[in-house]
């Protein structure tokens, strides 16, 4: 087989979204738009990725790490004079390299490897990926000659009235002989409408030479969206959603209300998981068989075991064991670990602590820094004391302990196991095994007070 490269066209400011972030790192379904196309290149196996970013596009080059190469465009001078900057890296290979636009995230795998297939059976010097829009607006066109071949790409700015009439569009997507591609770019001029260097103008001239051009058509236009603009980016949205849930649904998962539902692309669900409207499940999140998750909740990389359920909650990196039980309006904060058959009820935010199996913090607690054991029970509003406007410090509470309604722990502070805490305890020091402490003043109640008032 002959070698496979790929470069992401990622330079643009997207001037058109009207945003201080660059154009490739608006998340879709909680995504950066790049790391859909990185990941949809990914099982392609090609021999070299380059991504082309822009001047100061540091959180570009954050964002996808490791799994590109990169080069700098300076300056945004157009699509081929992108495509040029990756020439230190790619001049005298031989191989296929296929050019994908960082804003067009939805074209799948599958779409990539026909289009490769396909560049090669025809034998081309350059296949163009297109498709056909009820709306081409904005895109640019394929012109077609007398026979049926494509003839050159015309930008939508550069189009005749007759022209803008042509469906058929350019994706942006396009494989090419990697020499042939690098020899036609050093003849591209910017010529046109917006001074730019066009990498579609490579077509016309590879053409002139006499070589073969081909054009591999998908019909699913959808996934060919590119973003521009934020209308584009919800509309693309709009249609990853609707594919993920339907993956779901199909795979035996409930969803009430799939428009209102928000799942990421590397989300895993199984199967009789139920899911509320409102919800968000982003990021690498996992959701046991069984578990029911709204309505209302959100939860980003994190576990959910069997049989758990999350009510208008929040939980952000942070595994439940099975068959617990968490809201209504609780928060788990990242870093926590709640283990199986634990409650935890209403208004109750967990942060970095872990609670072990069969415990209850039921109402109204704020419990951080803390170990919880197995089968404690946490009283209506009691609260650790974590920071002393300095630092951070731990509590811990061993198993089949009872911590009574209202009590301070301030940490650090461990209460070993067996142990009962009186209601209203302010508890400063550790408590031994097996023992009550109360910390509270005592009540004191005067006789006849308000009649000798009166
Ligand atoms: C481009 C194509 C158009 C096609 C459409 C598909 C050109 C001239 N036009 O138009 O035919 O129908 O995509 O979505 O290629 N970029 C750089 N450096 C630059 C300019 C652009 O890296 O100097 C990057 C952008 O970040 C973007 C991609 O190239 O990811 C495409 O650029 P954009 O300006 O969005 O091109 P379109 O007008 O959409
Ligand atoms: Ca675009």
């Amino acid at each position: 087989m002959k070698k496979r490269f790929a470069v992401i066209l990622a330079a643009g400011q997207g001037t058109r979204m009207k945003s201080t972030l660059y154009k490739v790192l608006h998340p879709i379904l909680g995504r950066p738009m790049i790391q859909h196309v990185i990941s949809a290149l990914k099982p392609l196996q090609l021999d070299s990725l380059i991504t082309v970013a822009g001047h100061g596009s540091e959180q570009v080059m954050e964002e996808v790490g490791k799994e590109s190469k990169f080069v700098i465009q300076e300056e945004q001078l157009g699509t081929a004079h992108a495509v040029m900057q990756a020439e230190q890296l790619l001049k005298n290979k031989d191989g296929i390299t296929l050019v994908v636009c960082g804003d067009t995230p939805l074209i799948s795998t599958e779409t990539y490897r026909k289009l490769f297939e396909h560049h090669e059976l025809t034998n081309a010097k350059a296949t163009i990926l297109t498709t056909t829009m009820e709306d081409p607006t904005g895109y640019g066109r394929i012109v077609r000659n007398e026979n049926g071949d494509v003839a050159r790409i015309v930008e939508h700015k550069d189009a005749t009235e007759e022209e803008k009439e042509i469906t058929e569009v350019n994706t942006g997507t396009y494989c090419f002989d990697n020499k042939a591609l690098f020899a036609a770019l050093k003849r591209v001029n910017n010529d046109n409408a917006q001074q730019e260097y066009y990498l579609p103008d490579v077509i016309e001239i590879l053409k002139a030479e006499g070589e073969t051009i081909s054009a591999y058509v998908t019909k699913d236009a959808e996934e060919t969206v590119g973003i521009n603009d934020r209308v584009a980016l919800a509309h693309a949205a709009n249609i990853l959603k609707k594919r993920i849930n339907e993956a779901h649904l199909r795979n035996g998962v409930t969803i009430m209300d799939p428009d209102h539902t928000y799942i990421g692309p590397e989300v895993q669900l199984e199967r009789d998981v139920t899911i509320y409207p409102g919800s968000m499940i982003l990021g690498n999140s996992f959701i046991a068989e069984g578990a029911t998750i709204g309505p209302h909740s959100e939860i980003e990389d994190s576990t959910i075991g069997k049989h758990t359920v999350i009510r208008q909650s929040v939980v952000i990196n942070s595994r439940i064991g099975n068959n617990t039980n968490v809201g209504p309006f609780a928060h788990i904060r990242p870093e926590s670990d709640v283990g199986e058959n634990v409650r935890i009820g209403n208004f109750v935010e967990v942060k970095k602590s872990s609670i072990e199996d069969e415990s209850k913090v039921s109402h109204l607690s704020y419990i951080g820094d803390a170990k919880i054991g197995r089968n404690v029970n946490v009283g209506c509003g009691s609260i650790t004391v974590n920071f002393d406007g300095n630092g951070k410090h731990e509590t811990v509470v061993e198993d089949d302990t009872f911590i009574g309604c209202n009590s301070n722990l301030i940490a650090p502070v461990t209460v070993k196991r067996g142990s009962f805490i009186a209601a209203g305890s302010t508890i400063t020091e550790d408590v031994p095994e097996d023992t009550l402490a109360i910390a509270r003043t005592r009540q004191t109640n005067k006789d006849g007070y308000f009649k000798k008032e009166k």
